[in-house]
C-alpha cells in the first residue's frame, strides 16, 4: 500500500497563539516525523482572502506563520511545505468540484449558515455581506485535500464538517466519472489538549483571550499574570479541576512535573508562585524556538525560497492527479477522438496506428505509423532491443496518462526526449507533432 498522506492547511490571517501551538503545530510536527506517512502542510492564503481584505496583513501573516512552523522544527525537506496560491491546480480543481457539488450541501455549511442566520435575525437580506468566497469555502478546501489524495486531515472539531463535505464531493465525482479520489477522513485528536485562554474559556482569537506564541519573555510573563484564578489565599488548598492555570501547566509539563504541581495545589501554593512556575515551564520550551523564530522572520527572502521549493515539489504531485481528473471530465486534447465512428459512419479507411521495430546493422530502431501507414516518428538507433522497447513504453505511458511528450525543436524538426533528457526519436514530418499525438492517443484508447 502506498504511504498514508496526511494534509493540513493553516489560514494566513493573524499570528499563532499558544493554543495553536499546543493543539496543532506541536502535535503535527511530531507526527510528521513518524515513518509511513507523507505530510503536507500548507499556508491557505486563498482562504485568508475570504476573511481578510487587508493585503498587508495577509502578506505579513504568511511570513509569520511560515516562520513559526519552521522555528518549531518543521523540516521542509521531509514534508511538503508550500503556499496554496503557488499551486494553480488547486483553484482549477475547485471549479471542477463545484460543478458536481450540490448547492444544497453548501447551504448547510456552518459558517455560511451562521452568516445567513445573523442576517435574518437582524431583518436584513439573508445573503447581505455574504461573498461567493465564503459560500465556496468548503469547495476550495475540498480541492486542497483532493488535489493530493490525502487520506487523513488533522483538524479541530470546527472543521470536521468541511472534511465531510470534501468526502461527499469526492464520492459524487467518483460516482459519476470513475474512481479518482481517495475519500479523506478527519482526524480529531482527543488526546491533544484544547488550551484554556486567559479567561478560562477555550483559547481563541474570537474570545480575545489568547497568549500570542512569540511574546518576548517579559510580555509572556505579564500575560501569564493575567490568567484568571479564584480568590484563595496562599496556604489554602487549591483545586486543579477547572483551573486554567493548571491545564496550561499540564500542556507543557512532563507527567512528573504535573504530579508535583498537583501536590503543590493541595499544599496551598500561592497563585503568584504558581504563575511563576508556569512561566518558567513555558519559557523553557519556547525560548530556543523564539530565538529561531526571530531570526527567520528577519529573513523573508529565505522563507520565500523554502516555500517556492516546496511549491514546486507539491505541484508535481497535484499536476498528475489533476491531469487525470481533467481527462475524466472530458477536458482533453482532441487527438484520437473519432467522431465518425460514434455516429455509426466510420469510413473504414483507417487502421490502428502501430509501432514497428526493426534492425539496422548492429542497431535496433522503431517507427510509429499512423492509421494510413504513414511514418510519423522515427527512433534513434538503440544498442539493444530492450532499450528500444523501453523507449516505446515511455511514449505509450505518456499517451495513457494524457501527458504531453517532452520535446525540443531541432534544426530539421523536433526531437522527443526520455525522462533523463536523452533523445529517443525524431518527427518524420519536421514541423508537425499533431500526427504523433493523434497516433499515440488512438493507441492509448
Ligand atoms: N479551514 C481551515 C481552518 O480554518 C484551514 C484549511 C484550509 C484547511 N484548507 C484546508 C485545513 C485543508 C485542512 C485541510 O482551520
Amino acid at each position: 500500500m502506498s504511504r498514508q498522506r496526511v494534509l493540513t492547511g493553516i489560514t494566513t490571517t493573524g499570528a499563532p497563539h499558544l493554543g495553536n501551538y499546543v493543539g496543532a503545530i506541536r502535535p503535527a510536527i511530531a507526527a510528521s516525523g513518524a515513518g509511513g506517512v507523507e505530510s503536507f502542510f500548507f499556508l491557505a492564503d486563498y482562504h485568508a482572502l475570504v476573511k481578510c481584505g487587508d493585503p498587508e496583513r495577509v502578506r505579513r501573516s504568511t511570513l509569520e506563520i511560515a516562520a513559526s512552523w519552521l522555528a518549531c522544527g518543521l523540516d521542509p525537506e521531509r514534508v511538503f511545505f508550500y503556499r496554496q496560491s503557488d499551486i494553480p491546480e488547486i483553484p482549477e480543481l475547485a471549479w471542477i468540484l463545484a460543478c458536481s457539488a450540490g448547492k444544497g450541501l453548501l447551504n448547510r455549511a456552518h459558517a455560511y449558515k451562521a452568516a445567513v442566520d445573523a442576517n435574518e435575525q437582524a431583518g436584513d437580506d439573508p445573503d447581505a455581506g455574504v461573498t461567493m468566497g465564503l459560500f465556496l469555502y468548503p469547495v476550495l478546501m475540498a480541492a486542497d485535500i483532493l488535489a493530493f489524495n490525502a487520506h487523513r486531515v488533522p483538524v479541530g472539531r470546527d472543521q470536521v464538517q468541511h472534511i465531510e463535505m470534501a468526502r461527499d464531493m469526492a464520492a459524487r465525482f467518483n460516482h459519476h466519472y470513475g474512481e479518482h479520489f481517495v475519500l479523506p477522513e478527519a482526524q480529531v485528536d482527543a488526546h491533544v489538549a484544547t488550551l484554556p485562554g486567559l479567561d478560562g474559556r477555550k483559547m481563541s482569537k474570537s474570545y480575545d483571550n489568547t497568549i500570542p506564541l512569540w511574546l518576548p519573555e517579559r510580555e509572556l510573563k505579564s500575560a501569564i499574570a493575567r490568567i484568571v484564578t479564584d480568590s484563595r489565599a496562599p496556604g489554602e488548598a487549591k483545586q486543579v479541576e477547572g483551573s486554567a492555570l493548571f491545564e496550561l501547566y499540564q500542556a507543557f509539563a512532563s507527567a512528573d512535573e504535573t504530579a508535583a504541581m498537583r501536590e503543590a495545589y493541595a499544599d496551598g501554593i500561592g497563585w503568584g508562585e504558581a504563575k511563576q512556575r508556569l512561566f518558567e515551564r513555558i519559557d523553557a520550551e519556547l525560548r530556543p524556538l523564539r530565538e529561531r523564530y526571530y531570526q527567520l522572520v528577519g529573513r523573508p527572502g529565505e522563507i520565500e525560497e523554502i516555500l517556492r521549493l516546496g511549491g514546486r515539489r507539491a505541484r508535481a504531485v497535484a499536476t498528475s492527479l489533476v491531469a487525470e481528473v481533467r481527462i475524466a471530465a472530458g477536458l482533453q486534447p482532441l487527438f484520437g477522438l473519432r467522431w465518425e465512428k460514434e455516429r455509426g459512419a466510420d469510413d473504414g479507411r483507417r487502421e490502428q496506428p502501430r509501432f514497428v521495430t526493426f534492425r539496422e546493422g548492429e542497431a535496433f530502431r522503431f517507427k510509429l505509423l499512423d492509421g494510413d501507414g504513414t511514418v510519423v516518428l522515427e527512433s534513434v538507433p538503440f544498442a539493444d532491443p530492450k532499450a528500444c522497447g523501453q523507449s516505446i513504453g515511455t511514449l505509450k505511458k505518456a499517451a495513457v496518462a494524457g501527458q504531453a511528450l517532452a520535446t525540443r525543436s531541432a534544426p530539421d524538426g523536433f526531437e522527443v526526449l526520455a525522462a533523463d533528457g536523452s533523445v529517443i526519436a525524431r518527427g518524420a514530418d519536421p514541423a508537425r507533432l499533431g500526427p504523433v499525438m493523434e497516433a499515440l492517443a488512438l493507441l492509448a484508447a
